[in-house]
């Protein structure tokens, strides 16, 4: 059995097939249709609803709230996903007779016409809502944050500019205080249901140790492994395909652990996007524009890093971070841990060598050292929400001015997240501030991959991008490596 709340009910769940989404449980199960379908495929926003989990922290040294909320798209949820938490929809957020401050807020701005999307944008603003109800009186929210909240959000008639004013209105005029109390009953209840033994269905497995895994693996040989399944789930809404019993890796506490040690930033692979992200910047501030564009806030939400890896897409963005930062994975199969480069993972399109009744368990990836210098490049029609076209991440050591190391990683430019080890080979022991270091890479660069001509782009452009983000490359960090030593000069005469 799969137990979560729904707003404030308790459902059971025994008998539903393993690919219902949650969207349609929603309209179709409990007559819930303030939650709407436009895509089926993560990219409208639509289908928003807000998901509730017991908070074990507070990012802001406030004292730790009851709940904590996130905005993620119902279209590619699947119900394995839900046990122990609660669902919020646009139906489930007024408080008594009135309407909850943002949809108040969207109805004083004129922010709605068609209002297709307008459920979708109330909890979005929701999740926001809640989240800025733990930030001090001090801290209003930004109209950066605003965005940032709605980047999953499509409206084609109204414009934003007025949903962005509610936005702003109903997070920094807010009237009513969070009922910490009824927050902490329901985390009470999620708390227990969480606890529960043995949950699952026949057809959605839930184990929550490895052992319990892998012999879950075995029973079930036709099971899809599923995490975030914001990639999974478009084999259901897309291609139409049926999978009829899925695996989550979801209830494994090992694989949803974050650590960092000297040397070390190890992430679990069932982390989200979101569960990382700000461990990752504040090793590596420098991915702070591709987290952000990796996707849209709800998806990050759901997401995981793992997911993203043993998907083995040519065109996911983390991997050629990863392989640029010289990152190891680690597989697991219950019994043995294998590690290996990730570089050495794909094996093909859309393959890797994972063995059968083996899984992706964690993300080692080594912190910087400091001569060392991180970039990570992603080119793509829209900022927010896209897919690249070409990403390109470089990793570059210098010792006294000359490279000791080029490490990169690239997206959309062959069958596999692919590297380049010629450009170490070309560069290494050049003077870095060398404008001849443009040249070299430039030429190694243009004759490195075949790249396909596609709805995204032409191959020729890809290879132009690959030149010109390398040339970017040498600039900004030529820049830095003089504004470095100008502070250094500087703090020497201070
Ligand atoms: Fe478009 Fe879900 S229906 S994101
Ligand atoms: Fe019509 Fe948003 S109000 S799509």
């Amino acid at each position: 059995m799969i137990q979560f709340l729904i707003n404030s009910k308790l459902v059971s769940v025994e008998n539903e097939a393993a690919d219902l989404t949650l969207l349609n449980y929603l309209r179709n199960d409990c007559s819930l249709n303030g939650t709407k379908e436009g895509c089926a495929s993560g990219d409208c926003g639509a289908c928003t609803v807000v998901v509730a989990e017991p908070c074990s922290g507070s990012q802001n040294n406030a004292a730790p709230k009851p709940l904590q909320y996130k905005a993620i798209n119902s279209c590619v949820t699947f119900l394995s996903a839900l046990h122990g938490k609660q669902i919020l929809t646009v139906e489930g957020i007024k408080q008594g007779k009135d309407l909850h401050p943002v949809q108040q807020a969207m109805v004083s701005e004129n922010a709605t016409q068609c209002g297709f999307c307008t459920p979708g944008f109330v909890m979005s603003l929701f999740a926001l809502y809640q989240q800025a109800n733990e930030q001090s009186a001090s801290s209003p929210v930004k109209r950066s944050e605003v965005i940032n909240a709605l980047s999953g959000n499509l409206c084609r008639c109204t414009g934003y500019q007025s949903i962005i004013s509610a936005a702003l209105r109903a997070c920094n005029e807010k009237s009513e205080a969070i009922n910490t109390l009824a927050e902490q009953a329901v985390a009470t209840q999620l708390q227990s249901l969480q606890g529960t033994s043995e949950a699952g269905t026949e057809v959605l497995h839930l184990p929550s140790s490895r052992q319990a895994l892998a012999q879950c693996m075995q029973q079930h040989p036709e099971a899809m492994l599923v995490a975030g399944s914001t990639d999974l789930a478009l084999l259901h809404t897309q291609q139409l395909k049926a999978l009829p019993s899925l695996i989550s890796l979801s209830y494994l506490p090992e694989l949803k652990s974050i650590a960092v040690n000297e040397n070390t930033l190890s992430i679990g692979a069932a982390c989200t996007l979101s569960d990382f992200e700000a461990t990752l910047l504040e090793h590596f501030p420098s991915l702070e524009e591709i987290m952000e564009r990796f996707a849209s806030l709800p998806i990050r939400n759901q997401a995981t890093l793992g997911g993203n890896i043993a998907n083995a897409s040519p065109i996911g963005d983390m991997a050629p971070v990863l392989i640029a930062l010289n990152a190891n994975i680690v597989l697991d199969n219950g019994a043995v841990y294998r590690e290996m480069p990730l570089k050495e993972f794909f094996t093909g399109y859309k393959r890797t060598c994972l063995n059968t009744n083996e899984w992706l368990s964690r993300i080692e990836i080594p912190l910087l050292k400091p001569n060392e210098i991180l970039a990570a490049y992603k080119i793509s029609k829209r900022f927010e929400d896209d897919i690249s076209a070409v990403c390109m991440a470089i990793k570059l050591s210098l010792e006294n001015g000359s490279v000791v190391q080029v490490s990169t990683g690239y997206g959309g430019v062959a069958a596999t997240p692919a590297y380049c080890d010629e450009l170490h080979n070309a560069l290494v022991g050049k003077a870095w501030q060398n404008q001849e270091c443009v040249a070299l890479g430039q030429a190694v660069l243009g004759k490195a991959f075949t790249p396909l001509d596609d709805v995204r782009a032409s191959a020729n452009y890809r290879i132009q991008m690959l030149e010109n983000l390398w040339h970017r490359f040498w600039l900004e960090s030529n820049a830095k490596q003089s504004q470095n030593s100008i502070d250094i000069r500087v703090q020497a005469h201070a």
